[in-house]
């Protein structure tokens, strides 16, 4: 049983509709990794994500890349009176590797408010990358509180809180190999607590 009191095998049965199906997901990343093969050829790429969401699109994506790149991750935490629209953000993890004159190509699964973007693309142009873009699986652009440009977007969503493909809803269904919107009453009265790690 899990804290709402559901057997844990029944998380399929909290989906009301699926918005994009694995097969989706999979050619329009596959679509973005030619594109990324092609755009930074010769360049060698450092790809950075944020954990933890983006681990599932950051491994499919790095397999449909066919020019060498590295890879690296930072943690971080938003916290404050409401994780939504304000709040401070902190890294919990910082990077293994030096940008220092790379090309940095940043990768995020949601783009939501930007808050959390817009905090760890400040942060990382102090130092000194060599370029430094954005490559989003899903973009709220609705909801965008700062400018912000992605170069490589993979959908569009409407404002809705999503599951699946490494998205959470209280740390529940980054396993669905697809993403869609839960069931009311799946939604439990728990909200997002202070110091919440995308
Ligand atoms: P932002 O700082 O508002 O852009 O928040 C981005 C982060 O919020 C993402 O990395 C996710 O962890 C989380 N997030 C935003 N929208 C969703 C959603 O629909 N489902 C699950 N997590 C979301
Ligand atoms: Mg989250």
């Amino acid at each position: 049983m899990n804290d709402n009191g559901h057997p844990d095998n029944t998380f399929l049965d909290d989906i009301a509709e699926v918005l994009i199906t694995e097969e989706e997901i999979q050619a329009r990343i596959a679509e973005l990794g030619a594109q990324i093969s092609a755009d930074y050829s010769g360049m060698s790429p450092l790809l950075v994500g944020v954990l933890r969401g983006v681990f599932i699109f950051m491994a499919d994506l790095v397999r449909t890349i066919t020019i060498p790149i590295h890879v690296d991750f930072i943690g971080i935490t938003r916290y404050g009176p409401s994780t939504r629209t304000q709040g401070v953000v902190r890294f919990t993890k910082d990077m293994d590797i030096c940008i220092q004159g790379r090309h940095v190509l940043f990768v995020e699964d949601v783009i939501d408010t930007g808050l959390s973007l817009r905090y760890i693309l400040r942060t990382l142009e102090t130092r000194y990358p060599a370029s430094l873009r954005v490559c989003t699986l899903f973009n709220k652009p609705r909801t965008r509180l700062f400018d912000l440009e992605p170069a490589y977007t993979g959908f569009m969503l409407p404002d809705r809180f999503v599951v699946g493909y490494g998205l959470d809803y209280d740390e529940r269904y980054r396993n669905l190999p697809f993403v869609g919107i839960l069931k009311e009453d799946a939604i439990t009265q728990r909200r997002l607590p202070i110091g919440t790690q995308t």
